[in-house]
């Protein structure tokens, strides 16, 4: 009879003993490092990583990528995975491309087997090679991809066929907020085939609306707004609740970083700059720029928590890993992480524009 007991328990409480592995996907920070992709003065370190990080995703292999040296993932990318995985840090990656998306030759090779040597067989070798947990598919606008007929069958059938040959990959698809007025339309994407085949959605919420000129500096991702033809975070979460997704899947993406509206930067330079320099420059050079205060990024990690399972915070290599706003490195980080997981809220004055 015990021995019954013991084995039932057994059964039922299985799931919960392998809670702490990296195929689980609920619950779980994962901090993003744009990596080579994102040109900042950034050094990975992995001895400076922000402790509350669960997963860490870094790079992305590039179906497009071939300088000679770097073919498909960049080396130095490469090199941080292999530091995570000797720390037995849990680890994705994304795929994708760097110079012009073409996912119909990914979803839908013209030549089964050209796609077969050239991009399948080498990905998986890549995968089986350096053994990262997670993979990425960093298609955010899907909806330019509606062209291919059964898409989300197609990408379904693709990730099917890597996890086939890889061993206890997980598979996430990141999609655009932009686009949440299309997430219930089951003929341009049907959420319930990937759903199958998908382990995570990751929800981009980054930079809803333009940073402009005469806009309200804090307005790029709002909760909520009562400015017209302003996209809120509460439309793009009432949009997925209405979906297809499966709700236990869904990760919010929050964004990290400063933009500098076009007027302010000379044509062809970066808009896109670190809380580092912001808080390391006047308030004069800045005070133009598009962020996010720290209350709204705490706001933004505790309104993830009323729907979604897990956050991705956009990008470690955009926050003050400098710790120039005097707030230890990785303030952003670290207060979207005290909003999602409740802890109290801690000011960072530099960070605030006022
Ligand atoms: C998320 O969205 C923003 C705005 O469109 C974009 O710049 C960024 O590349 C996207 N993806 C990631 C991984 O941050
Ligand atoms: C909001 O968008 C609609 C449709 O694009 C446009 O007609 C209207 O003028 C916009 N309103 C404001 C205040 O920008």
């Amino acid at each position: 009879m015990k021995i019954i007991i013991v084995l039932i328990l057994s059964i039922f409480f299985y799931p919960s003993l392998t809670t702490q592995d990296s195929t689980v996907v609920e619950n779980q920070i994962i901090c993003n490092i744009a990596g080579s992709v994102w040109t900042s003065t950034y050094v990975f370190d992995i001895n400076q990583l922000p402790e509350r990080c669960n997963i860490i995703t870094i790079g992305q292999y590039a179906f497009d990528r071939d300088d000679g040296t770097n073919t498909r993932i960049m080396e130095s990318d490469k090199d941080v995975i292999r530091t995570l995985i000797e720390a037995n840090k849990p680890v994705y990656t994304r795929i994708g491309f760097v110079y012009k998306d073409d996912w119909s030759s990914i979803f839908d090779p013209p030549d089964a087997d050209v796609f077969q040597t050239e991009i399948f067989d080498p990905l998986v070798n890549f995968l089986n090679t350096i053994k990262v947990n997670g993979l990425l598919i960093n298609c955010e606008f899907i909806y330019n991809n509606v062209d291919i007929d059964d898409f989300a069958q197609k990408m379904s059938n693709f990730v099917t066929a890597i996890k086939e040959k890889v061993d206890k990959l997980i598979v996430g698809l990141i999609i655009s907020g932009w686009y949440y007025e299309s997430f219930s339309d089951n003929t341009l994407f049907d959420f319930s085939i990937t759903n199958k085949a998908l382990d995570l959605y990751i929800i981009n919420w980054s930079i809803l609306n333009d940073c402009e000129e005469d806009k309200d500096k804090t307005g790029m991702t709002p909760i909520t707004s009562t400015t017209p033809n302003t996209t809120t975070i509460e439309q793009v979460t009432c949009a997925v609740s209405n979906s297809d997704m499966d709700k236990s899947k869904i990760y919010a993406m929050i964004q990290m970083l400063p933009v500098i509206p076009k007027n302010l930067v000379p044509e062809g330079e970066k808009r896109i700059s670190t809380y580092s320099i912001f808080c390391a420059s006047g308030q004069a050079d800045s005070s133009q720029w598009c962020t996010n205060p720290p209350k709204l990024s705490y706001d933004q990690g505790a309104y993830a928590k009323t729907f979604y399972v897990g956050i991705v915070l956009q990008q470690l290599d955009t926050d003050d890993y400098e710790s120039k706003c005097e707030c230890g490195p990785f303030p952003v980080s670290n207060v979207i992480i005290d909003g999602w997981t409740g802890c109290p809220f801690n000011d960072c004055p530099k960070l605030d524009r006022s």
